[in-house]
């Protein structure tokens, strides 16, 4: 496939994805979307990419939302197929990854953009980032599963009102109510989010993937999470990650993991 609206680059076992269309403030059109798919579809399968960092090109934003003038004119179906793809070719897949995937957020992250930064797993913003879901200023409720994530980072009140008032806040409000794990300078953004990634493929793959799924779990619905939980730290014993993470430990050396 042919990038047009994306940038991406392999680095220490980290796929960057950068979201290349900054004259548009990075708006995810359906071209950027098929091309998130893709990306992130192929670096799930290559041994490769231990993990995925995702930011927008510029220094004014990560994304500033789905790309509104391409939903100007749908009807009910199309509206609901709109979301549909969204949810599941790209938002769920982030959320499902088995990969750590970290969001670098550096500058506007709105409605669609927030949601795909909610997605990942980790969110590091700059400090000149704002933050919200304006939907309702269009006559519209957030789509990508905006509703939900929010809910479930923040707390039902809180998003409550952030999607209501459609405020956009700040990088250190966001902080303090959950949205985002850390702020840093703009300066910093890059460098911080690749070395809280290269922290994280320093553990032994197998167990990252595990863990992801087992907190996942927490979030669904007539899932019993702790009994994700216990099956998936039973087949941690079955792996050669464990042995060799146990085995470094007991000979005071640093593990070498295959993630197998
Ligand atoms: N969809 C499509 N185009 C977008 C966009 C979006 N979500 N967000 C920004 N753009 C485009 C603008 O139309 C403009 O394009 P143009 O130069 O061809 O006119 C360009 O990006 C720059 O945006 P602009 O509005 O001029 O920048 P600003 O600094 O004045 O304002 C924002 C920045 C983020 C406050 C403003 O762009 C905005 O409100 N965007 C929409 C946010 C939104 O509602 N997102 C949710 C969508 S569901």
């Amino acid at each position: 496939m042919t990038y047009e609206n994306l940038l991406l680059e392999i680095k220490d076992r980290v796929l960057w994805i950068t979201i290349n269309r900054e004259s548009k403030l990075n708006a995810l059109n359906k071209a950027t979307l098929a091309e998130l798919h893709f990306a992130l579809s192929d670096a799930f399968q290559n041994p490769e990419v231990g993990g995925i960092i995702i930011t927008g090109a510029g220094s004014k934003a990560f994304v500033a939302g789905a790309d509104i003038s391409e939903f100007a004119g749908l009807s009910l179906d199309e509206g609901r197929v709109f979301a549909q793809e969204g949810h599941h070719k790209v938002m769920d897949i982030i959320h499902n990854s088995e990969k750590p995937i970290i969001a670098a957020i550096n500058g506007f992250a709105l409605g669609g953009g927030l949601e795909l930064a909610m997605a990942c797993h980790i969110r590091i913003a700059a400090d000149n980032a704002k933050l919200g879901l304006p939907e309702v200023t269009l006559g519209l409720i957030p789509g990508y599963g905006g509703t939900q994530r929010l809910a479930q980072l923040v707390g039902r009140g809180r998003a409550l009102e952030l999607i209501l008032t459609a405020d956009m806040i700040a990088a250190e409000q966001a902080l303090q109510i959950g949205l985002v794990n850390q702020v840093v300078s703009q300066d910093d953004l890059m460098a911080t989010a690749a070395e809280k990634m290269q922290k994280i493929l320093s553990r032994a793959p197998v167990a990252l993937a595990a863990a992801i799924q087992a907190v996942n779990a927490s979030l669904v619905d007539g899932v019993n999470g702790f009994e994700v939980e216990i099956d998936q730290f039973g087949r941690c014993f079955d792996t050669e990650d464990f042995k060799e993470g146990v085995a470094a430990f007991l000979e005071k050396r640093k593990a070498n993991f295959t993630g197998k």
